[in-house]
């Protein structure tokens, strides 16, 4: 099975280079399944129906979150509505939506699972013992299981994936929106990478003005960051191939398309 994992998608710049791209991938790639990371979709901060709907109407078919799943404050009217719509396990106990999803592909099962880190980021339960608790449960279903563990700490995206390694198809790095080279798979068969990086503007700070963002760091006051709308798009991505028999990744590689990295 391959699966194409596209980093967080990052307001309408982010939403058109999908739009603009998704064809051309599936056509040079030919993925079985489309997983993207959408807490940036909606004007850089979470997600809403309209744009949920749009993405699984153009072929993705999971749609991962992180830390800024709330900020559309109407996500908490529809979380609960769609199954493939997840948000990261380790939330409180109680909170609405789901942190995992099982995809039927042929006579297989694949689970997704978001996850989020705690470095550098709120203190949530802990991403390592609730996989531990997810994995028990979805081990008697499915071995394909693709976690996006949305992170900002290096280190704890590579804990957990060495915690993980032979237990899940792949540990696959979301927030950061920059992506790193260091794909590879380790030594059980865990497909890893570090971070896949943004789908938004080329030119502007993780996706947001960079003006504001220069600014914020000359002045340390307040500022509002708003998405780059000005300048060309980016779209980073990651193609891993799965044996479903086993579970084991047999192939991670990374896709990054740009002005300075055109692929078309
Ligand atoms: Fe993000
Ligand atoms: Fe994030």
């Amino acid at each position: 099975m391959r699966i194409l994992f596209i980093g967080d998608i990052v307001g309408s710049p982010g939403r058109l280079a999908i739009e603009e791209n998704i064809v051309k991938l599936k056509e040079k790639y030919h993925p079985h399944i489309i997983i993207a990371n959408g807490e940036n979709a909606a004007g850089g901060r979470g997600i809403n129906e309209k744009i949920v709907k749009q993405f699984f109407q153009w072929g993705i078919n999971v749609i991962t979150l992180g830390n800024h799943t709330w900020d559309q404050k109407a996500i908490f009217d529809f979380i609960d509505d769609y199954k493939n719509l997840i948000r990261p396990a380790n939330f409180p106990e109680g909170t609405p939506g789901n942190g995992y999803t099982m995809i039927h592909f042929n006579n297989f099962k694949l689970a997704v699972i978001n996850l989020q880190g705690r470095t550098y980021l709120p203190p949530l339960e802990c991403p390592f013992k609730t996989v531990d608790m997810l994995i028990e449960k979805i081990k008697k279903e499915t071995v394909n299981i693709i976690v996006d563990f949305h992170a900002e700490a290096t280190s704890e995206k590579q804990a957990l994936a060495w915690y993980l390694d032979g237990r899940v198809s792949a540990v696959i790095g979301t927030h950061t929106h920059v992506q790193t080279g260091d794909e590879r798979i380790l030594p059980n068969g865990t497909a890893y990478i570090t971070d896949v990086g943004m789908v938004g503007p080329y030119d502007g700070i993780l996706g947001m003005k960079k003006e504001a963002v220069i600014d914020k760091f000359l002045t340390q006051l307040p500022n509002r960051f708003e998405v780059d709308k000005s300048s060309k798009w980016q779209l980073n991505s990651v193609i891993i191939d799965i044996n479903l028999v086993t579970g084991k990744a047999e192939k991670i590689e990374r896709i990054r398309i740009d002005p300075d990295h055109p692929l078309w």
